[in-house]
């Protein structure tokens, strides 16, 4: 029912300096997978296959990673390294990818903006992979993708933070309707712990309907000068178009370092099991 998803992908990745200085933040790896792969293999799981990337200057790695490399495959063929492949293969053959650049880093507003090109007008899911989330038992976006099909309205993933978090994401008023689903009535960006309208944060994870593209053209430069997707949310949820899933299963903040070892630790450690 959703065919699109949308990964802005321009950032900098300053908090990995140097790591990042010439490799995307988004080719980093949690053992031998590409944060951006983790979240592909979401969005396909999610029945999202065709795949639409905002990129920016020095992101090239990322569409190489997409696509076959000739002289690799030649390389290994019919070696035991052919199966190490075998998951970027899946993906290549079951996903399209197509890719537009954010000329200037404007903030997650702007960049959802900049993809309006590639999706059109329909209703698109949105990753952030610097997110990586593990559902349970669904992966995070086949359950975004559930509640969908009952309120087709913008979705947007929620989890509890600490309040002395709550500066690090957008946060979100809303009314309980019980199975972890929220009428969401107002959304703020990055607030301090006074301002914050309570500990619900919004992780990487949206849906949205197209509406979002003219609200967003019409949202001003909010925290940070930047245009921000969390204003125009709230635009959105004023008119009771928005709805916030407290999803089940873990996420990781691999936008930063300790949420990156987590992550690798928890990787490493299930792949013992
Ligand atoms: C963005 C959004 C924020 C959200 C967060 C989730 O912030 O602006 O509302 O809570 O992603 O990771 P960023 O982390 O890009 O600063």
């Amino acid at each position: 029912m959703i065919r699109k998803c949308l990964f802005p992908a321009a950032g900098y990745g300053t908090r990995f300096l140097p790591a990042t200085k010439a490799m995307p933040k988004e080719m980093m790896p949690i053992l031998d997978e590409p944060l951006i792969q983790y979240g592909v293999e979401e969005s396909l799981a999610a029945g999202m296959n065709q795949i639409a990337i905002v990129t920016g200057r020095s992101k090239r790695a990322i569409e190489d990673h997409f696509d076959i490399s000739y002289e690799l495959e030649h390389q290994i063929s019919g070696t035991e390294k052919e199966k190490r492949l075998v998951s970027i293969r899946n993906l290549i053959d079951k996903c399209t990818f197509s890719y537009t650049r954010q000329l200037e880093t404007k903030g997650l507003g702007h960049a959802i903006l900049t993809g309006e090109t590639l999706i059109g007008d329909e209703a698109f899911g949105v990753i952030l992979a610097d997110d990586l989330c593990v559902g349970d038992p669904d992966p995070v976006m086949s359950q975004m993708v559930s509640l969908y099909k009952k309120r087709p309205a913008c979705i947007i993933a929620i989890e509890e933070v600490p309040m002395a978090e709550v500066h690090k994401y957008g946060v979100i008023d809303g009314e309980d309707m019980g199975d972890g689903v929220y009428r969401v009535n107002a959304m703020v960006e990055k607030p301090s712990a006074d301002e914050a309208p309570g500990n619900l944060a919004i992780i990487g994870r949206y849906i949205l309907t197209p509406e979002i593209f003219d609200t967003l053209r019409n949202t001003e430069a909010g925290k940070g000068g930047e245009l921000q997707i969390t204003d125009a949310l709230h635009t959105l949820a004023k008119q009771g178009k928005v709805f916030a899933l407290k999803f089940s299963g873990r996420r990781f903040d691999c936008g930063s370092i300790d949420g990156f070892v987590e992550a690798t630790n928890y990787f490493f450690s299930k792949s013992k099991e």
